[in-house]
């Protein structure tokens, strides 16, 4: 492979340490084909797996799933990713985490966590979530990390359904004494991508999002820091996915596979290695799947010629290959793509859809159903 070592290190890692969760959230990114349990890496390889990482020069350890605190041995990890000297960052939404658990965490060396917001009430939180009494029940968590004093950033994934809620969701923030925001817009895949009719939001309800974000920061500055990832279908330009193919981070799989994106598993024709075969630092640099869209030389027209190419490499090669069925065109949310016009009809007729039904997630090896 001719591209090996040309690369720079990865800056960071997102460790799935399970698919399983309490909650179906409908636009979860996990594949729809998840990781049974007897599947999982044991608590060894993860630990193997860390190190690797903070030798190739990885810094921070994103620790997510499904939910994390599914993993009965979450401690024991974070105090490995610790020793590895990883930045540990605990994506989760509370369920499962009692405050004796994070005590503990604490105590093993968890350096922050990031909490899932679904809504800022009951009602709409547990609907989203398909999880009753889990809004409650995070609400609690959020008070234990503000106690314990972990640094916090609230994740709130917004859609049409919960839109209006984003004022009530940085006032939240703010009470919580939340660090950051993170402001993410509802991106289509994996599952989410099965939703459009009931998650995809109105081209108004995506300005006005902008229109929120933009004053709040200034109102917020040096208060709260707002993370914003507009809605990618009403959008010029696509996001730098991934900040670019297998430039700045990497996915371990429950199972131990190792992706250049979260969703790289929806591409046919990639093949990905796993960390139970081949070494995290060779497959960084000299696995296949990481070559496959890497830097420039793989691009087509228009991206081929145009001056952004090395802004937003493109797009999303997931969504490319999601939309157009072809994980090397431009994605499809650039203007310059022949299929964009197509894209934004789509967009107006999923968001035209009254109160179409959620298809939740299902739990790994369970039939998926649609749900009023
Ligand atoms: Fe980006 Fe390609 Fe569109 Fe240019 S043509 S803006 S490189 S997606
Ligand atoms: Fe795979 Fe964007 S999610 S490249």
């Amino acid at each position: 492979m001719t591209t090996a070592k040309t690369a720079p290190p990865p800056i960071a890692m997102l460790a799935e340490l399970t698919h399983r969760c309490p909650l179906s959230c409908p636009y979860c990114s996990n594949p729809i084909e998840m990781a049974l349990q007897e599947a999982e890496l044991s608590t060894e390889t993860w630990t193997r797996v860390f190190q690797e990482a903070a030798d190739l020069g990885v810094l921070q350890l994103h620790l997510s799933g499904g939910e994390p605190a599914s993993r009965r041995d979450l401690t024991d990890l974070i105090a490995a990713a610790q020793k590895a000297g990883l930045y540990t960052n605990l994506i989760t939404s509370g369920i499962g985490l009692s405050e004796k658990r994070l005590r503990d965490l604490d105590a093993a060396g968890l350096d922050h966590i990031q909490l899932s917001l679904q809504g800022t009430d009951a009602a709409m939180a547990d609907e989203i979530g398909g999880y009753r009494g889990g809004f409650d029940r995070k609400m609690k968590v959020a008070d234990w990390i503000t106690k314990i004093g972990f640094p916090l950033t609230l994740n709130a994934v917004l859609h049409r359904r919960n839109l209006h809620q984003l004022p009530d969701m940085l006032k939240m923030a703010e009470t919580m004494g939340a660090r950051r925001i993170e402001v993410a817009t509802v991106q289509f895949h994996g599952w989410a991508l099965k939703n459009r009719d009931a998650l995809m939001p109105t081209l108004e309800q995506a300005k006005e999002t902008t229109r929120i974000v933009t004053e709040a920061r200034l109102r917020l500055k040096g208060r709260l820091v707002i993370d914003y990832v507009s809605a990618d279908y009403h959008s010029k330009y696509p996001k730098r996915c991934m900040g670019g193919w297998g430039s700045t981070g990497l996915n371990v799989t429950p199972d131990g596979q190792v992706l250049p994106c979260h969703a790289a598993q929806t591409i046919p024709h990639l093949t990905f290695d796993r960390v139970q075969d081949r070494p995290l630092a060779d497959i960084w640099y000299n696995g296949s799947a990481f070559n496959a869209y890497r830097g420039t030389d793989w691009m087509a027209e228009p991206c081929k010629s145009c001056d952004r190419k090395t802004v937003d490499f493109g797009g999303c090669r997931c969504q490319a290959m999601a939309l157009v069925g072809d994980a090397s065109a431009t994605d499809p949310v650039c203007q310059k793509s022949p299929h964009n016009a197509a894209l934004q009809a789509q967009a107006n007729t999923h968001a035209a859809h009254d109160r179409a039904s959620f298809f939740y997630r299902s739990a790994p090896g369970k039939t998926p159903a649609p749900t009023e």
